[in-house]
């Protein structure tokens, strides 16, 4: 008799990840009905927003949907960043169940990167996994959380820790929609924009801070030449790297400094504010360690300073504190932290061993940290 099997190996044939388009086009939400029927072709939609997009956005998408002919229907989630949990994850389930949706529907988020990432985790979740529409409403959620498949969650242990990689099938980013975003959120998605520049082209920091008046008057046509680069550099490193095993921890320039006294301020301070401090105090850090360019921290202050966002370290967070909290950031587990430095503005510094990140002592960071200080 044969030997019996104990071990067997199943390879499941390869899925290739389709491709998306990400349009953007002031106007075009009322395209949205007819884009749908080509990208995401499904016999019943739910709109997913929260409670302060739903009825300036949502609402008009849902009327859309169903003037064209589709059915459609409108899940509302509470807004904000405390509502990126899995008790409102699970509401959304059932209620999407409770509609009695099944393998043949698809969601369409409508809203900020709150909405992106719970809808996009719903969508991942729902049935094993349903399609995907973004529309984002938020600059942060058109330049950066729209874009790349990350979609997730918070857990009581830290931010977005429960989560899947799961791709739109178009992403949608109608610059119209940013002309009822609060001025601060408007300014917080500057800093990721002002960080596209820095890591990826230089020309494009000096144009985003030179046109900083009409960014923050929202004007439709330079919001979306903004949106539209932004969204070029994201999808640059998302490509080279979809999930986010090196080339993408560019994207993260800024963000270990930033991270930590984001959630030092208590939240106090929005996520793009705490970034844009992050990127000038790492590009600090940079050129003390001989890794940036002496004058790029300073080229970077400028145009964040143009954008009406803060740049300095709030007084009363000392470094032990803030390298503490950066230490704590439940995904960076590593002994030492690490930090996407510049070469200079416009280009990425790669250390010699090929990787993406430096190690940078913890004394460099504390005695950046004390010269990027706010004085009182
Ligand atoms: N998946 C990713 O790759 C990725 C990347 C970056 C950030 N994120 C996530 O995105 C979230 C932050 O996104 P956000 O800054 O858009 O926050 P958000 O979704 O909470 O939106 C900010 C506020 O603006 C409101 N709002 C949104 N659009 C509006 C509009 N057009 N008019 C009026 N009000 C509007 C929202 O209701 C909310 O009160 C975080 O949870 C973060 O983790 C995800
Ligand atoms: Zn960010």
């Amino acid at each position: 008799m044969r030997e019996p099997v104990t071990r067997l190996r199943i390879s499941p044939p390869p899925r290739p990840e389709p491709g998306y388009d990400v349009i953007v086009e002031p106007g075009a939400l009322a395209r949205l009905p007819a884009l749908l029927a080509g990208a995401a072709p499904a016999h019943r939609y739910a709109v997913v927003s929260d409670a302060n997009v739903a009825p300036l956005w949502a609402e008009p998408v849902l009327r859309g949907l169903r003037d064209g002919g589709l059915s459609a229907e409108l899940a509302v989630v509470p807004a904000g960043e405390g509502a990126k949990t899995r008790e409102t994850w699970g509401e959304l389930l059932d209620a999407l169940l409770a509609l009695g949706l099944g393998r043949d529907a698809a969601l369409v988020a409508v809203g900020g990167g709150v909405v992106g990432d719970l809808a996009g985790f719903a969508a991942a979740t729902f049935l094993r996994g349903v399609p995907v529409v973004q529309v984002p409403t938020s600059l942060l959620a058109m330049v950066d959380a729209s874009v790349g498949g990350k979609t997730g969650i918070d857990a009581p242990a830290g931010k977005n820790l429960v989560g899947a990689f799961h791709q739109p099938r178009l992403v949608l980013a109608d610059p119209t929609t940013l002309t009822t975003l609060p001025a601060r959120e408007l300014r917080s998605g500057l800093a990721e924009v002002v960080k596209h520049g820095a890591i990826a082209d230089a020309a494009y920091l000096d144009d985003v801070a030179g046109q900083g008046d009409a960014l923050l008057h929202c004007e439709r046509d330079v919001l979306a030449r903004v949106v539209a680069r932004s969204v070029e550099i994201k999808a640059s490193f998302v490509a080279a790297d979809p999930f986010e095993q090196g080339a993408r921890a560019a994207l993260n320039a800024g963000h270990t400094v930033g991270h930590a006294i984001e959630a030092l301020s208590g939240y106090g301070l929005t996520h793009g504010e705490a970034v844009a401090i992050g990127l000038v105090v790492e590009s600090g850090a940079g050129e003390r360690a001989g890794v940036t360019a002496p004058g790029t921290a300073a080229r970077l202050e400028a145009a964040l300073a143009r954008l009406g966002l803060p740049t300095r370290v709030p007084a009363g967070m000392d470094a032990p504190a803030i390298l503490a909290a950066a230490r704590s950031d439940k995904k960076t587990r590593a002994a030492r932290l690490r930090y996407a430095l510049l070469a200079w503005p416009g280009s990425l510094a790669r250390p010699d061993d090929g990787g993406w990140t430096f190690a940078l002592p913890d004394d460099l960071l504390a005695a950046t940290l004390a010269q990027y200080a706010e004085r009182p």
